[in-house]
């Protein structure tokens, strides 16, 4: 069977052709996740770039993976010349717009969020039918990456060093509960560590319905002011199945303030095996950065240090794009093996 994807469409359109690769490898990524691994080629047609792939007819588990694809508008199946629609996104669980209404400087596109949650996913050992996953976003600015993750019907852990950051997105977080009247609770809870106050965590515990949140068919969000190095003091244990995270480019948000490539290399040193015992065996980690900033060979030879396994092949490699002056991104994607 012939299937062709339409793509979303992007405001920018030169970003819009660097991202035709991201979503070359999302497809293919998805496809080897389903157990289908193919070829994904590009075709003009109408003017208007498309994917395309042959596999047998896709099952119920194939056809959600693809439709959890960041890129996605619709997939079709080609028969004798007609395109028929079989599969568009899947349906969000809580709403499409919570990662889209809170726009400031430096929030991570949501869409490559979504696509960096898939390249985790399909790089991990776990599957959506493991049960709710756990992502941990340990550098989470407003949350995007919690918030794409809870579209998915995970839980999510969302850190960063701005307390006020964390305190906007736990209070539009909390609005947003209320506005669409989800049945939720909320509490905050402190935490210790060596007899002092670690970090005040926010806790968000929610349902889409009030018959699952009475029969305790919830998900969770936990956010908290806490810089890379503090998680490792409050978590002894793993808490997340995906670690997923838009590092600070060097531009606007160097650690301490602005300060550039050294301290960015220092700080992502130190802070990778605490990501790493954060993440349970079998776990995987995506890393987006500015390549003007940190070297490609290096955030891998790190991660590789760290006793990951880097992911590579069609789906992970050659992901570096532009994105704005001064940014150009590339995304690391690494396993934990033991
Ligand atoms: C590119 S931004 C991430 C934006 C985020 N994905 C969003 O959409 O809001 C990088 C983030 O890393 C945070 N950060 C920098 N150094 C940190 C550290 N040592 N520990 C935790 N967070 C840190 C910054 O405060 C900033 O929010």
């Amino acid at each position: 069977m012939k299937y062709c994807a339409l793509l979303r469409p992007h405001a920018n359109s030169r970003y819009q052709a660097e991202t035709l690769k991201l979503a070359r490898a999302e497809l293919y990524a998805l496809l080897e996740k389903g157990g289908c691994a193919a070829e994904v080629a590009v075709e003009s047609r109408a003017g208007v770039d498309w994917l395309a792939f042959e596999a047998p007819r896709l099952d119920e588990r194939q056809a959600r993976l693809i439709g959890a694809a960041a890129h996605l508008y619709v997939l079709f199946e080609e028969e004798n010349g007609a395109l028929r629609p079989t599969t568009g996104q899947n349906p969000a669980y809580l709403g499409d717009d919570l990662p889209l209404v809170l726009k400031y400087k430096g929030k991570t596109n949501e869409t490559f969020t979504s696509f960096m949650l898939n390249l985790a996913l399909c790089a991990s050992d776990y599957d959506e039918t493991d049960g709710p996953l756990a992502v941990l976003d340990p550098m989470c600015g407003r949350g995007t990456t919690a918030f794409a993750a809870l579209n998915r019907g995970w839980n999510a852990l969302g850190f960063d060093v701005d307390a006020g950051a964390v305190d906007e997105a736990v209070k539009y977080f909390k609005r947003y509960l209320e506005y669409h009247r989800v049945k939720h609770a909320y509490v905050q809870k402190s935490m210790t560590a060596g007899g002092k106050q670690a970090a005040m965590l926010n806790v968000f515990e929610f349902a889409p319905t009030p018959e699952q949140f009475r029969a305790k068919d919830t998900r969770s969000l936990t956010m908290a002011a806490l810089s890379a190095a503090g998680l490792g003091r409050i978590y002894r244990k793993p808490c997340c199945h995906l670690v997923v995270a838009d590092l600070p480019y060097g531009v606007q948000h160097g650690p301490g303030g602005g300060k550039k490539s050294l301290s960015l290399e220092d700080m992502l040193y130190d802070a990778l095996p605490v990501w790493v015992d954060a993440m349970r065996t079998g776990g995987a980690m995506a890393l987006s950065f500015n390549v003007n900033t940190l070297r490609p060979e290096m955030v891998r030879g790190m991660m590789a240090e760290a006793g990951l396994d880097v992911a590579e092949g069609a789906g992970y490699d050659g992901l570096a794009h532009w994105v704005e002056q001064a940014i150009t991104r590339d995304v690391a994607v690494a396993v934990k093996r033991f």
